[in-house]
């Protein structure tokens, strides 16, 4: 099978990785939710080839990229189905649960599903990696932001933009809590919340 990395996610996987290379000790178990065809977890992996990464995808057709992409490249665990909504997620353990590009592509619900997975597979003092574009104080950061938004409403109203309190907010209850907001190119952030016991 042909794997085919979006433009985008080729411009912006060396600034992701730049942000996890160093917050991710040696041999970190990464935990991916939404990987799409892979292609964070390659290039992460062909740079820190110690990392364990666990590569997942809900959507049946990018599983299957995701598997040759396994199969062809190596690098990346073995990948599995996994719907936020639909998953058991004491099956896992991980140091890192991250999800690159979900929380506006997706209902609320999956990133609430998200976050009661987080207090489940992470330990104490693990994180909680969001990657994405986020409204600061109810506003958007850019113009650009603002039509993109509008853009995923037209598309599913379920979908859209989200403010980095309501985010706090869904987390509190899970015991994660904002630890650094880092900007990262074309009006991305990167969230980084810290589960404690
Ligand atoms: C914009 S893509 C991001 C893919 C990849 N992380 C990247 O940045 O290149 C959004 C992904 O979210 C996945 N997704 C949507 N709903 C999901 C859910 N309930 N559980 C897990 N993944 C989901 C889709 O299948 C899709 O691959």
């Amino acid at each position: 099978m042909q794997i085919e990395d979006h433009p985008s996610a080729l411009r912006n996987r060396q600034p992701i990785f730049e942000v996890l290379d160093p917050l991710l000790v040696s041999h970190a178990r990464v935990l991916e939710v939404a990987s799409g065809n892979g292609t964070h977890g390659a290039y992460c992996t062909a740079n820190r080839p110690d990392l364990h990464w666990q590569a997942t995808e809900a959507d049946p057709i990018k599983l299957a990229v995701l598997r040759s992409r396994y199969e062809q490249q190596g690098g990346i665990q073995e990948p599995f189905a996994l719907d936020a909504l639909h998953f058991d997620w004491s099956s896992q353990q991980a140091d890192v649960l991250l999800a690159i590009n979900l929380v506006h592509i997706s209902p609320f619900s999956v990133t609430a599903a998200l976050m009661l997975g987080a207090s489940q597979v992470l330990p104490s003092d693990g994180m909680l990696l969001l990657y994405g574009p986020y409204r600061v104080n109810g506003k958007h950061t850019s113009p650009s932001n603002a039509e993109f938004d509008a853009n995923l409403q037209q598309q599913n109203p379920s979908w859209g933009i989200r403010d980095i309190q309501t985010l706090q907010d869904a987390a509190a209850p899970h015991k994660l809590w904002l630890q650094q907001r880092l900007d990262m190119p074309a009006n991305n952030q990167f969230l980084v919340f810290t589960r404690t016991h």
